[in-house]
C-alpha cells in the first residue's frame, strides 16, 4: 500500500427529513447565502423545506448556476457576497451547483489579480467562506470532497481545495425521487467511473481499498437498473444505496493508498467543453477504451475486476478480461448511456481538435503511470469511434 494521509472532515446527515439539520447547523448569526441551479429545487420541494429551516436566520439567494458551471455566472455571485457581507454558503443541489459554490466561496476571499487564476494557474487557495451543502443529484461526491470543476469559454477544467469542503451535507434520498431518467444514469455511471477510477490501475495490495471499490461496484450494477425500472425506481431502499455509493466514490476514502488513473475524466472533460455532452455521458464512452488500451498496463486488475465484480470464473485470463469489459459495456447500455462517440455524433475528424485542447490545458501525462500522452490519447479516442 503507499503512503497516505486521510481526513474526511465533512458531517453528513443521511434520510428522510434530514434537511431540517441545516437550522442547528448554520450559525444563527451567519449570514447566509443560498446557491441553487435552474429551479428544480422549487419544484420538488427542496427549497420550502430550505425556507422553513432557515426561519431564524438571515440569508440570501442565488440562482441560475448552470449544469458544468461557468466563471461568468459565478462570479456574480461573488459581487453579492460583497454587497451583502455574506460569510456563509450553503449549496442546495448536485454537483454543479455544489462545484459552483466551491469556486464562489474561494472568489470571496481571494486577494491576489484575478479569482480565474484559481482553476487557470491552481493558484493555492489561501482563505474560503465556509460552505454546506444539500445534495439532489448523487453522482459526484461534490457534497463532501475537496474538488470542483468550472468552465470557462468552452474550457473546463479542475481545482481543489480542503478549504472548499462542505463543513456539513444533507443526503436525503426522497429529494432524488423528482430526478428524471437520465440525471439518475448519469449518476450511476459518474460514481462507477469514480470508483474504477481508483481501483482500475495496478495492484500495491490495498486489500481494503480494492474491496471497499468492489462492494461500490457491485452495488451500482445492482441498484442503478432498479432506479430506472416503473416497479422500483421509487423505493428508497434503492435510491439510498445508490446515494451513499455514490458519495463513498469519491470522498477520499477508496483512493488513499492507491494508484489514481483519470485519464477518462480528464479525456471526457474535452468532450464536454467542446460539444456539451454529459459529464456522465462522456465517461461511459471513454472508459471502455481506456480499458481496452490500457490492457497490458492493467491485465492484473482487469483480471481482479473480472472475478470478483463479475463473477468469472471460467476461461482464459484473457476471455475473462474480454467479457468484463463487455459486461461493463452492455451495464451502461442498461443504463441507457452511449458507449461509442458515433452515438453522439462525433467523428474521426474531431480527433485532432480534442487532443490540441488536452495538450492546451496540459493532460499530456495521465494514467497511474503518467505515460498516458496525446498518442495514447489519440488511441483511446480512435477505439471510442
Ligand atoms: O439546475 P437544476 O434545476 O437544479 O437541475 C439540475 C440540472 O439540470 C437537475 N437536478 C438536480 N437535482 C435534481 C434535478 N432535477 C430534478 N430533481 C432533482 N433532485 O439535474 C441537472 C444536472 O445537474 P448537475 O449538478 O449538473 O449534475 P451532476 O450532479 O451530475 O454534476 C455534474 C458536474 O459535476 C462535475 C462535472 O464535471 C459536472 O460539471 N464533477 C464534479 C466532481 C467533484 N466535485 O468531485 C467530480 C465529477 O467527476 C464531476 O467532474
Ligand atoms: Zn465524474
Amino acid at each position: 500500500m503507499l503512503n497516505f494521509s486521510f481526513q474526511n472532515t465533512t458531517r453528513i446527515h443521511f434520510g428522510e427529513g434530514k434537511i431540517s439539520a441545516i437550522s442547528r447547523e448554520i450559525p444563527i448569526d451567519a449570514k447566509v447565502l443560498v446557491t441553487y441551479g435552474g429551479g428544480s429545487i422549487k419544484s420538488n420541494g427542496v427549497y420550502d423545506q430550505v425556507v422553513a429551516a432557515l426561519k431564524d436566520h438571515q440569508w440570501f439567494e442565488f440562482s441560475g448556476i448552470e449544469p458544468n458551471p461557468s466563471y461568468n455566472t459565478l462570479i456574480k455571485a461573488v459581487d453579492l457576497i460583497q454587497q451583502h457581507k455574506i460569510d456563509y454558503v450553503l449549496a442546495v443541489g448536485g454537483g454543479s451547483v455544489i462545484d459552483g459554490s466551491k469556486f464562489i466561496v474561494a472568489a470571496a476571499c481571494y486577494k491576489g489579480d484575478d479569482p480565474w487564476h484559481i482553476v487557470s494557474k491552481q493558484e493555492k487557495i489561501q482563505q474560503a467562506l465556509p460552505l454546506a451543502a444539500i445534495l439532489t443529484l448523487p453522482a459526484t461526491g461534490s457534497e463532501s470532497n475537496t474538488g470542483a470543476v468550472i468552465t470557462r469559454d468552452g474550457h473546463k477544467l479542475p481545482f481543489g481545495s480542503p478549504l472548499v469542503r462542505p463543513v456539513f451535507a444533507v443526503l436525503d434520498p426522497t429529494v432524488t425521487l423528482s430526478l428524471s431518467d437520465r440525471q439518475i444514469s448519469n449518476g450511476v455511471i459518474d460514481a462507477f467511473v469514480h470508483t474504477i477510477e481508483q481501483y482500475l490501475t495496478y495492484s500495491v495490495n490495498g486489500k481494503v481499498q480494492d474491496r471497499f471499490a468492489e462492494g461500490l461496484l457491485l452495488t451500482l450494477i445492482e441498484e442503478g437498473p432498479k432506479a430506472l425500472q416503473a416497479d422500483t425506481k421509487n423505493d428508497l431502499d434503492v435510491r439510498s444505496n445508490i446515494m451513499w455509493a455514490a458519495t463513498m466514490a469519491l470522498n477520499g476514502l477508496i483512493g488513499a493508498g492507491v494508484p489514481q488513473d483519470w485519464s477518462t475524466h480528464m479525456i471526457g472533460h474535452e468532450l464536454t467543453g467542446r460539444y456539451g455532452i454529459d459529464h456522465a455521458r462522456t465517461l461511459s464512452i471513454i472508459l471502455p477504451a481506456v480499458m481496452k488500451v490500457r490492457r497490458t498496463e492493467k491485465h492484473d486488475k482487469l483480471l481482479q475486476y473480472a472475478e470478483r465484480v463479475w463473477q468469472l470464473t471460467t476461461g482464459s485470463d484473457d476471455e475473462k478480461i474480454d467479457q468484463a469489459i463487455a459486461l461493463t459495456e452492455q451495464f451502461f447500455t442498461s443504463m441507457q448511456v452511449p458507449t461509442r462517440l458515433s452515438q453522439i455524433e462525433v467523428g474521426v475528424d474531431a480527433i485532432d481538435e480534442l487532443l490540441d485542447l488536452l495538450e492546451q490545458h496540459g493532460m499530456v501525462a495521465l494514467g497511474e503511470h503518467q505515460d498516458i500522452d496525446l498518442a495514447v490519447s489519440r488511441q483511446i479516442l480512435i477505439t471510442a469511434l
